[in-house]
């Protein structure tokens, strides 16, 4: 497997390609510290003090989340916390009653999620992240819907990304398993060239070495330089890869540190992750 040209890879980090090669490797997750660069002029993804929900109701209460550039965030929290309706609102998919959304210094509170795509953001959604009955390379075509110029080298970095989908790529992506679908809407993202990686449960109904090798890939992709804005329910694994770590409970921030500082936090322990 060349690397040669794969701006999601670099000499750090594991080349373990088991989760599209047979053969594995042994799992070891880089510390992450140290990686982020926070911008001189605030967080490349300010998320402040959003208020809103779905009709009268207000599921969130005054959330703020915070990217820097190339720093992986995540998002932790009890069922039903609204980690999703964040998502939503920094995609603006919410109407917001309170708060702004920030790109880059830019504030695009206003924007359709359309216009965020075209300003940097990409998305994956908790569910009904693939077109199922369209093949691989259909749905990577799809992602890249806003753009005008050629694609066709970033469907080779998303194929050198996720090997397994180049040999899939003529089959219907409801046909592979939850892996690698999961792998076809992270594509899907990439597609636009986005600056901000929003992924949402990217590894729900996976095994635990798919989820490593997922989280692995999610590392590549933030060094070079992506931001990663994520929701895990696999809430342990993924604050280990995290630069900054999220709690929300009841829509509102309960608990915001480095992922590090949040796994040897007890109380957070205790309460949000099982002990
Ligand atoms: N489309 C909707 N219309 C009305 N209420 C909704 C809608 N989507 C979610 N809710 C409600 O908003 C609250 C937060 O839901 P949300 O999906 O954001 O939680 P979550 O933290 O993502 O949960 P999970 O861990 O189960 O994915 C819940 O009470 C949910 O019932
Ligand atoms: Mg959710």
């Amino acid at each position: 497997m060349s690397n040669t040209g794969n701006p999601y890879q670099d000499d750090r980090g594991n080349k373990d390609r088991s989760i599209t090669n047979s053969g594995g490797g042994t799992m070891t997750l880089p510390g992450t510290s140290g990686r982020a660069t926070p911008a001189p002029g605030g967080p490349f993804l300010a998320a402040e003090m959003m208020t809103g929900g779905y009709g009268p109701v207000d599921i969130l209460h005054d959330c703020t989340l915070t990217v820097e550039k190339g720093e992986i965030a995540v998002i932790v929290g009890p069922n039903g916390a609204g980690k999703s309706t964040a998502m939503k609102a920094v995609f603006g998919m919410l109407n917001l009653r309170g708060g702004h959304v920030k790109l880059d210094g830019e504030d695009i509170t206003l924007l359709s999620p359309q216009d965020r795509v075209a300003k940097g953001m990409g998305f994956v959604p908790q569910v009904n992240n693939v077109f199922p009955s369209m093949s691989v390379e259909e749905n990577l075509e799809m992602g890249a819907f806003l753009r005008r110029d050629d694609f066709r080298a970033t469907m080779e970095q998303v194929y050198d990304l996720f090997p397994i989908l180049k040999d899939k790529r003529r089959q219907a992506a409801g046909e592979l398993s939850g892996g690698q679908r999961q792998q076809v809407a992270v594509g899907r993202a990439l597609m636009t060239q986005p600056k901000l990686l929003m992924l949402d449960e990217p590894t729900a109904g996976v095994s635990p070495i798919v989820m490593d090798e997922l989280f692995d890939r999610i590392i590549e992709v933030a060094r070079t330089g992506i931001s990663i804005l994520m929701v895990e329910q696999n809430a342990r694994q993924a604050l280990e890869i995290a630069d900054k770590g999220y709690v929300l409970v009841q829509g509102a921030n309960r608990y915001t540190d480095t992922g590090e500082a949040l796994l040897a936090n007890p109380e957070v322990r205790r309460t949000f992750l099982g002990g």
